[in-house]
């Protein structure tokens, strides 16, 4: 077997020309056809400005808070930001490296919370539809998980989680808005379910909470649901999606400092002397703190606002006319700018469909009952040929081919 390790340095020229090769195999996310993964915000101004600040901040690393004060003072602002926009204390929170981990850092709280108070296997307690984000947090961290199912409207059902409170419950969760569906979840009941027991209630808005406030301002009707309403204790928001940063940006927040404080690590106990830090990562990557700034900064309400209305409007076109199209309909009534659509009678659509979708480069996530589209403000320029292509597949999809690819990868 020969080892992929190389004897001598490549050139320069070799190594672009090798990447390039395989990079133009990977789909263009520019060109819109990709719904999940990247949000495209649209915007070469934006991105030329993200390009100079990840190169500014390319080598630098966010572990050490007294070498690099610039990139302390950058998350502290960015925290500062969404704190003003959920509705907590300035400082109750930190940046993460993306949704998984400010959910991961929010249960860890949970768990030691409820260990203060003595419950040795404290359980998370989410809806059906919550992110496997918390799955995974729950197993690394050797909770239980308690999932319950939705109501008919595919919203979390307090009542149905009033059942399963247990002594053991640590966590109670809703999603704003949950990611199959696009449906924000009663966060009202659910912070009440947890608050008259006495345990944590976090908000997953790793979707929405970049995107909510602003629906909110361009007239869209949003639920309550972040740190106005009594009883949330933790809000993740992702700045990597609808913030329009690039990838490796996230916000855990807390209704109050002192829950972040859980989140703190100290070691020295070993002749490296003192260590210390607030996420799960040791060495962080500076560029998505940098980056994060410059966009919420280059961006501003009125960048926001646009957005908003931009994603508004091309979410209702993406609908009315996959509706149109005869046999297929809306899973349910999504409340933002990420649905499922799937047949009324029998036609093959995740599969069937999709691939002839595949086939002319359209790259569509797969779930149990049908297909998924989230919206950025890019594709406002493909919604016709999408559309066309749609119609297309429906009425030539042939045999059901078999292929899967869900949103993580294949399943
Ligand atoms: C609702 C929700 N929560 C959490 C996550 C996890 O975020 P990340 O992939 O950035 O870790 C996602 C990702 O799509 C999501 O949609």
């Amino acid at each position: 077997m020969t080892s992929p390790f190389p004897d001598q340095g490549r050139s320069v020229g070799d190594i672009i020309a090798a990447q390039t090769e395989w990079h133009d195999e990977d789909i263009d996310w520019r060109g819109g056809k990709a719904f999940s993964l990247v949000y495209n915000a649209d915007d070469p101004e934006l991105h030329e400005l993200q390009h100079q600040v990840a190169l500014t901040y390319l080598h630098e690393n966010a572990l050490n808070p007294f070498v690099y004060p610039s990139l302390v003072r950058m998350e502290q602002e960015v925290v500062e930001v969404a704190a003003g926009l959920f509705g907590t204390e300035p400082n109750a929170g930190t940046m993460a490296s993306g949704g998984t981990e400010s959910i991961f850092l929010a249960v860890h709280t949970a768990r030691a919370v409820a260990r203060s108070k003595g419950i040795d296997r404290p359980e998370i307690l989410i809806p059906t539809t919550a992110h496997p984000a918390f799955s995974k947090a729950a197993h690394y961290l050797e909770m239980d998980e308690v999932r319950v199912p939705v109501g008919a409207d595919l919203k979390a059902d307090p009542t149905a989680m009033a059942e399963k409170v247990s002594a053991n419950t640590a966590l109670i969760v809703g999603s704003t808005p949950c990611y199959p569906y696009g449906v924000i979840d009663p966060i009202p009941e659910i912070a009440a379910l947890a608050a008259s027991h006495d345990t944590l209630c976090h908000v997953d808005a790793c979707l929405g909470g970049w995107l909510l406030p602003f629906w909110e301002q361009i007239g869209e009707p949003v639920p309550p649901w972040n740190f106005e309403v009594e009883g949330v204790t933790s809000i993740s928001a992702d700045i990597h999606k609808y913030g329009y940063c690039f990838k490796g940006a996230s916000v855990i927040l807390y209704s109050e400092e002192a829950l972040r404080h859980h989140q703190y690590f100290f070691f020295d106990d070993w002749p490296g002397g003192m260590y210390g830090s607030a996420t799960t990562a040791g060495t962080r990557p500076a560029a998505p703190i940098a980056a994060a700034w410059a966009t919420i900064q280059f961006l501003g309400l009125d960048g926001y606002l646009a957005k908003a209305r931009s994603v508004r409007d091309t979410t209702r076109r993406f609908k009315d006319g996959i509706i149109a199209i005869e046999g297929l309909h809306v899973t349910g009534e999504p409340q933002m700018s990420l649905f499922e659509f799937a047949s009324d009678h029998g036609i093959e659509i995740t599969s069937a469909v999709g691939d002839v979708m595949d086939d002319r480069g359209w790259k569509l996530d797969r779930q149990n009952g049908g297909l998924h589209l989230m919206i950025s403000p890019g594709h406002a320029h493909i919604v016709d040929q999408f559309l066309s292509d749609l119609t297309y597949a429906v009425a030539n999809h042939g045999d059901d081919r078999g292929v899967k690819a869900g949103y993580g990868g294949v399943v």
